[in-house]
């Protein structure tokens, strides 16, 4: 285990004990755990190793490409629990669901509600597959095309943390992410809005009167985020969650 450690130490790996323990438990034999630890040192991220992610307490799948879900998201978690708190079987839709380890987290903290999922990545809506409840729940698409037309104008929240990183500053990004998740899961066009405002236009048409939508932004792009909801009839307010370092636009249909 020492040597281990020491591997992953020497490869940069900030977490290298937990990370440590973490291979021992998914090897099956010493063979196994050196190609694991293996293909960690080279810098494949940890969750693509290991094959799956934590959020919100849940593991989720996770395969090559797929976005793998991060704590900030924890956000729109607790803004769609909240919104949904009063109404019962509530239908809720993630857009841009990755892994759908949102979705998951929903499904579970309420049992009762009607969860949909879906992404333009097929390997994503794999994974959203293996992560719901229900696989017949995700669905391959464009944002709104994806999801079967009976449930327009019926769902009490929408939820999305689409693409919002600004084009030119992929390059920016930390290497795990850049070499690793899909460029359709990073890139946010120019500004960094292009999805957003896309889902901000679609969203009248999809919600139940008084729903909501809930998208995940950045400091930096919440007051352009607000001026998409407004522009596409929703009023927003932006919310900050300094301890998961957050930021989300909610808007309701009024
Ligand atoms: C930032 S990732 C978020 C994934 C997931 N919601 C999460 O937080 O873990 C954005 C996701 O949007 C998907 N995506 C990009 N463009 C899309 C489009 N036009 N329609 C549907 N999904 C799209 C990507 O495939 C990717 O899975």
């Amino acid at each position: 285990m020492t040597t281990i450690v020491d591997e992953l130490r020497l490869a940069g790996c900030v977490f290298a004990e937990d990370e440590a323990a973490l291979l021992v438990e998914a090897a099956a034999d010493q063979a196994e755990l050196r190609l694991l630890v293996a293909e960690r040192v080279a810098g494949r991220p940890i969750e693509y190793v290991l094959g799956w992610a934590e959020f919100a307490g849940i593991r989720v799948h996770v395969t090559d490409g797929v976005f793998v879900p991060r704590l900030r998201t924890v956000l729109l978690l607790k803004t769609a629990l909240e919104t949904v708190a009063s109404i019962a079987a509530p239908r809720i839709l993630e857009l841009c669901c990755g892994s759908a380890a949102l979705a998951t987290a929903l499904e579970r903290a309420r049992p009762d509600a009607i969860v949909l999922a879906s992404d333009l990545d097929p390997r994503a809506v794999e994974c959203a597959r293996l992560n719901l409840g229900d696989p017949g729940r995700a669905f391959v698409g464009d944002l709104y095309d994806a999801v079967p037309p009976e449930h327009a104008g019926r769902f009490d929240v929408i939820v999305a943390n689409a693409p919002y990183v600004p084009t030119g500053e992929i390059a920016f990004m930390p290497q795990e992410a850049r070499l690793h998740e899909a460029a359709i899961a990073l890139d946010g066009g120019p500004d960094g809005t292009a999805l957003q405002a896309r889902v901000a236009e679609g969203a009248s048409r999809r919600l139940a009167p008084g729903g909501t939508l809930v998208v995940e932004t950045s400091v930096r792009q919440a007051d352009a985020t607000c001026a998409l909801f407004e522009r596409a009839g929703l009023v927003p307010r932006i919310l900050r969650d300094e301890s998961l370092d957050a930021t989300a636009v909610a808007g309701v249909l009024v």
